[in-house]
Formats: structure tokens, sequence, C-alpha cells
């Protein structure tokens, strides 16, 4: 997910195509309802221990960028974002600023959030990404965290994408170990295409992001970037993110591991169904960056108005937590870990 006009062309086709396709499985999922939830609404509290932070909402804003000047701007503005909300941050993919360290400065964040996350794609273990360049990309932007991304779908129709995924489990679990010796996390995640138990139950790592189906779709921004490729035929692939929860919840029971829940959440209820499957953050892109583009009449701009833009996501998030705290206490529940258990499957 790297070089420069890369990246932008990734955000212009996240912003002005119709980049989600097919069901994350939200709609399969009921939360418990109670007509007597005999809590006081005013008694939830959403902080959350996540990676060892104290978050104020269980919230991620997840990577989409860096590496150009627009993309600094956004990352800006995530950061500060993040940090006036106590939510976690993780930046895009830090290749470009390791191939080019005159980019770092897009990836840099003044107002530090309580949770600090960095990003290479673990594919890049394989084209000369190092565990001193992860180190440098830690330390750059004061990471707590660092993610390996997974994009093999993406990276099959990317122009010139890099396909040698072989040995990476070994590859992420020896550079895991020594970042941790270090104090720092390891999370890996998907892009869209979602976790699956068996696929990753010998990470070892500290954390899991399942990215799933249903939201952000690589098979329809790279198949517009290279139609002469058979992405087409690819839209409908993927874990929807509801069964990679469920899939990675069955590993989190057996292991030390925390759990991020992302691709397709776009609302606070959708959240809450995330927590009652057991998930203990919840992450988002593609929402976060339609609300940086937005004008002061809520339309999708070419350009990035800082002010407007912190306007909207405060907004978008506001509005996120309030129909968090409502599907908690519909459900009787005083904090995310209450309402674990707390659904059925609609058939
Ligand atoms: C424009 C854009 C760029 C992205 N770039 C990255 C990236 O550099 N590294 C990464 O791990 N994920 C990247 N992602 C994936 C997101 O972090 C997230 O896992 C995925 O979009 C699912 O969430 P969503 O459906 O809320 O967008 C990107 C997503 C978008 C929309």
């Amino acid at each position: 997910m790297e070089n420069n006009s890369r990246k932008k062309e990734h955000i212009r086709h996240a912003l002005h195509e119709n980049v989600e396709h097919g069901s994350a499985g939200f709609e399969k999922i009921l939360l418990k309802h109670k007509a007597l939830p005999e809590i006081d609404f005013d008694e939830i509290n959403l902080e959350t221990n996540f990676l060892g932070k104290q978050l104020k909402f269980p919230i991620i804003i997840e990577a989409i960028t860096g590496g150009f000047d627009e993309g600094g701007k956004i990352n800006e503005i995530l950061s500060e974002t993040a940090s006036e909300f106590g939510i976690g941050f993780m930046v895009g993919s830090q290749r470009p600023m390791l191939e080019n360290f005159a980019l770092a400065e897009t990836y840099k964040i003044l107002k530090h959030p309580p949770l600090i996350i960095g990003n290479i794609g673990a594919v890049q273990l394989n084209y000369g990404i190092t565990y001193e360049d992860c180190m440098k990309a830690i330390n750059y932007i004061k990471a707590d965290a660092l993610a390996f991304h997974l994009n093999p779908l993406q990276e099959c129709f990317q122009p010139a994408g890099n396909r040698n995924f072989k040995n990476l489990k070994k590859q992420i679990n020896e550079i895991s170990s020594k970042l941790r010796i270090a104090g720092i996390k390891v999370i890996v995640k998907e892009v869209g295409g979602g976790l699956n138990y068996d696929d990753v139950a010998n990470l070892e790592v500290d954390c899991l992001d399942v990215a799933g189906f249903g939201g952000t779709n690589w098979a329809i921004i790279e198949g517009k970037r290279a139609p002469n490729k058979p992405a087409g035929t690819f839209y409908n692939w993927g874990i929807p993110t509801i069964e990679s929860v469920k899939s990675i919840r069955a590993l989190k029971d057996k292991r030390n591991l925390e759990l991020v829940a992302s691709g397709g959440i776009r609302n606070g209820t959708d959240a809450a169904k995330c927590f009652a499957l057991g998930a203990d953050v919840s992450g988002m892109a593609l929402p976060f960056l339609r609300e940086i583009y937005k004008d002061d009449e809520g339309k999708i701009s070419d350009s990035i108005n800082k002010e407007i833009a912190k306007q909207n996501l405060r907004k978008f998030l506001n509005k996120f937590i309030e129909e968090l705290k409502i599907a908690l206490f519909l459900t009787g529940s005083k904090n995310i870990k209450e309402i674990k258990g707390k659904y059925s499957v609609k058939e």
C-alpha cells in the first residue's frame, strides 16, 4: 500500500467511488433488548484498557495514509482528533518513509493520543524490510505498538504488487519477539479481507485486528487502478467481519490476545454487536477519511479544510459514541464488558 502517487490514488478512489460491497454481517446479529435495563444511562462508562493503554472510548482510527503532503495533513488531523477524544491512532503504511526518509514528516504526530500504532506491510519482510527498519518507523512516531498488515488480495491487483507471501509467519514471529522485548506491542491486521483462526493461530503477537469483508474493498479500489486485471471476480472475496470476529474470538479464548473488530463498522450499534461477540475495541478507516474531505454542506470535496474536517470528525465521533451508549443502555450494560454474550443470531 505504498508509493506516493499510489496512496493518493487510493484516497481518491476511496472517496469518489463506491468502494464498499457486500455485507459485514451486522444484520444477522440481534442485541438482546431489555425493557427493564436496571441501570442509569449516565453510569455508562466506555473507558477501556487496550494494549496496556487507557482509552476514553473503545475506538481506534485505523491505518489510512502517509508519504505525501496531503497524507501528512490527514495524519495531523486524525492524530489531533484521536488525542482530543482519547482514542487510538494508527498511521498508514510507513514503507514510503523507510524508502525515502524525507517523507517521514508526513507521519509526524505532534499531539499524542493515548495509543499510537505504526504500520508496515508484513510482505515487505520478504522485500528487504528488517527489524531495524521497524524500530526506525516506531521510534520516529514514538509508537506504542506496530501493526503488520496482511494484504494478499490487494497485492494481487496492485500494479507491480508484491506477491511472495512465503515464510511470513516465521518472520513475523521472529521480529515480534524482538519488538516485544523492546516493549513494543505487536498487532497483525488484514486490510478488508478478514482473519481466520487457523491462519493466524500460530502467530505470537499481542493483538489481532480482523479488518473483515463488508467495508473498504481492495478488489474494487485496485480494480479501478488496473482495469486489465480480473479484480471484478473478487468483489465478493473475504471473511465477513462478523464471521472473522467470531473466529478470532475463539482463538482469544485460548490465548492471551486482544481483538480489534474492524471492516465495515459504520455506527455505534455495529460496534456494540462486535463487543457482544467479544471484541475489545472497534476500528474504522473509511468513515474518518470521508469526514475529513466533507465541506460545510456535507459534500465530498477535493481539498481539506482543517477546521471543517475536525468539526466533522467531532460530530461523527460524538454520534458514534451516543449510539454505542444507547445500545449498551438498552441491553442493560454499564460498560463494554457487560454486553458480552448479549446477542442472538438471526437465521
Ligand atoms: C484509503 C485507505 C488506505 C488504507 N491504507 C492502509 C495502510 O496503509 N495500511 C493498513 O494496514 N491498512 C490500510 N487501510 C485499511 C484500513 O486500515 C482498514 O483495515 C480497512 O479499511 C477496514 O476498515 P473500514 O471498512 O472502516 O475502512 C486503508 C484503508 C483505506 C480506506
